[in-house]
């Protein structure tokens, strides 16, 4: 046995069991039976089965809601009670425990302080975050008012915030449409592509089968079957072939060619059927594309940037630069008290070179290099000559300090 504090994957169960008891401590329900199974980092893991198979009790052991009743159980190498790993934990619970009159906004903001991001950060991805789940024209109604899939939608957004390494998603997408279901779907395997763990819960079949790599079947509380998506689905006695529209007398040959190589003819020839949710979503894209009106939802825009890994880009660089050159100059002359001083040649001389490596190379690459003491020193220069990047760099007026 591997001891939970050396396991390299994120989620580790053995023997796990769960027993619900009264005051009596009879049993009541045995809601989780003497299951193992492991999630590996970067992988989407399916926990499929019927209601009241286990699957939500499951997911409260792994987050320390619950305490097991035998067996171990290890989350990212600690015991699911240890602080340390909440941070990197992101939750989408069945039910949604959010504040009813607090809006979109300040939900997320609220829980992004529970996470300890600044201001900005909140700021920037409570924007991209309603923006990806659609609710930006509501962000001002309270939650109290939204409808069920809204409430999911600003949930997922709840479990987003922190950009968490591992994605806990208790029935993502009960109550969306169809639309707000590929939406989720979609983001799954994205966060999955950029090597985030994600545990997804369902009951529905097509959700896991869609987007996991793995999955185990529960009954009762207990595993019937674990595997990938092809070694619990792939039917290795039957081929399929597949090709655009045959003529009939094509068809009559390739028969023939088959009683001739395996000795039996073909069982059933057909025109694929389009799946309803393709159809369906089909059809609402050329409706959008029609401009035909709708009082319904807006659907969700494109992932947000920081779940894409951009976060250190662009915009949200030249902020960092300017408040750190701001924060320089702030604490520069109450420190040492001195008045500015000349710059030296040596200082000029780094400032021409760095002002003709902006012009030559692309500007993100030039803010991106680190900043060494010299570079620093220049932007503080600059500041005291001309004082305009530092106005610039403060605070905007009303910002909040946490
Ligand atoms: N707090 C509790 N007290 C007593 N029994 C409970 C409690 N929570 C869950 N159970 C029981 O444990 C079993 C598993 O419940 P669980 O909520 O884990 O199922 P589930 O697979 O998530 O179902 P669903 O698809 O309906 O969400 C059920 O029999 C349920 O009644
Ligand atoms: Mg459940």
């Amino acid at each position: 046995m591997v001891s939970p504090v050396s396991s390299p994957n994120i989620v580790e169960a053995v023997g796990l069991t769960k027993v619900f008891r009264d005051f009596w401590l009879r049993t009541k329900a045995r809601a989780v039976d003497n299951v193992d199974f492991e999630i590996h980092p970067s992988e989407i893991f399916g926990l499929l089965g019927p209601n009241g198979s286990g699957k939500s009790t499951i997911i409260k052991m792994i987050l320390g809601l619950l305490h097991k009743t035998r067996g171990r159980l290890s989350v990212f190498g600690k015991a699911p009670s240890d602080v340390s790993i909440k941070r990197r934990i992101g939750f989408l619970p069945e039910e949604s425990y959010l504040y009813q009159f607090l809006n979109s906004r300040e939900t997320l903001d609220y829980y992004g302080k529970l996470f300890g991001l600044d201001y900005r950060t909140r700021r920037r991805r409570t924007d991209e975050l309603l923006d990806m789940v659609g609710l930006s024209h509501v962000a001002h109604r309270p939650i109290g008012e939204f409808s069920k899939g809204m409430t999911r939608r600003i949930g997922l957004a709840q479990a987003l915030v922190n950009d968490p390494d591992f994605l806990i998603l208790d029935e993502p997408t009960s109550g969306l449409d169809p639309i707000g279901t590929r939406q989720v779907k979609d983001l799954i395997v994205e966060l999955g592509k950029r090597g985030k763990t994600i545990l997804l819960s369902s009951h529905l079949l097509a959700d896991v089968e869609d987007v996991c790599d793995r999955m185990v079947m529960l009954y009762a509380g207990r595993i019937r079957a674990q595997g990938t998506v092809d070694e619990l689905l792939c039917d290795t006695k039957r081929t399929i072939i597949e090709t655009s529209r045959l003529e009939p007398e094509t068809i009559v040959q390739i028969e023939q060619v088959i009683q001739r190589c395996e000795g039996m003819g073909i069982d059933k020839v057909d025109s694929p059927r389009q799946r309803l949710e393709q159809f369906f979503m089909d059809l609402v894209e050329k409706a959008r594309r029609e401009q035909v009106a709708t009082a319904g939802v807006v659907h969700g825009g494109p992932t947000a940037r920081f779940l894409r890994g951009e976060d250190a880009r662009g915009e949200d660089l030249i902020e960092s630069l300017s408040r750190e050159e701001k924060e320089l100059v702030g604490i520069r002359p109450a420190a040492a008290s001195e008045a500015p001083q000349p710059p030296g040649d040596e200082v000029l001389a780094q400032l021409l070179a760095e002002e003709s490596n902006q012009a030559a190379g692309p500007a993100d690459q030039a803010a991106t290099a680190p900043k060494s003491p010299q570079d620093v020193e220049s932007s503080v220069i600059d500041a005291l000559l001309g004082g305009d990047d530092v106005a610039q760099g403060e605070e905007p007026p009303g910002d909040e300090k946490s």
